[in-house]
């Protein structure tokens, strides 16, 4: 697949009327792959309709709106069966299989059906945007424990935001202060 390289990425999954960040794993001589807590709409959908695409966004803010807040049915275009980000530059449509099964994981099997480049370009190196990602990350667990060593790194990602992010990044990071309730 050309859009998707070796490792995890990290895009916007798309499922019935429902957008999340996911991390999709692409190894070596295997089929990309989902790993999926639990309780997520992504992963009720996933079973449920058995088909999810991978937006490629250039807006970072993006990936802290939907992980923390619902998509509103104008931000979603259908295609055939399926439907993808209006805003995306990029989509894959993949056919998902749940084919195994942790105490808190299920893993999706992806069977890429099309992939489409809608604008071309490029995405410039900015330690802001790569830190909203980083920032949102933790920020979606540790809005559940908590945790002393998460707040510090969400702290560190806020700092690289706030020298190197733009307008759009500085817009993440209010939304992210908003969900953590940490402020710097
Ligand atoms: C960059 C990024 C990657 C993520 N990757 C995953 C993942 O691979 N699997 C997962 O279950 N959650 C992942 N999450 C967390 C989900 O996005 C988050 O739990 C979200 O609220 C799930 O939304 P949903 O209930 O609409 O599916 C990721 C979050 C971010 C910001």
């Amino acid at each position: 697949m050309g859009l998707l390289s070796v490792g995890i990425n990290e895009i916007i999954a798309v499922t019935k009327d429902n957008a999340a960040p996911i991390g999709i794993i692409l190894r070596e001589g295997q089929c990309p792959k989902m790993i999926l807590f639990k309780g997520s709409k992504t992963e009720e959908n996933i079973r449920k309709y058995g088909w999810v695409t991978a937006n490629f966004v250039s807006k970072a803010s993006l990936y802290a709106r939907y992980a923390f807040g619902d998509v509103r049915g104008d931000e979603l275009t259908a295609e055939g069966d399926m439907q993808r980000l209006t805003e995306a530059d990029a989509w894959i449509g993949f056919t998902a299989e749940v084919v195994n099964e942790t105490e808190q994981t299920y893993l999706v099997d992806l069977t890429p059906v099309s992939e489409t480049v809608l604008t071309p370009g490029i995405r410039r190196v900015n330690r802001g945007f790569d830190a909203v990602i980083d920032a949102t990350v933790h920020a979606t667990r540790y809005v559940f424990n908590h945790s002393a060593e998460l707040r510090e790194r969400i702290c560190y990602d806020f700092e690289l935001i706030r020298k190197c992010g733009g307008e759009d990044e500085l817009a993440a990071k209010k939304l992210l202060e908003d969900a953590t309730e940490i402020h710097l």
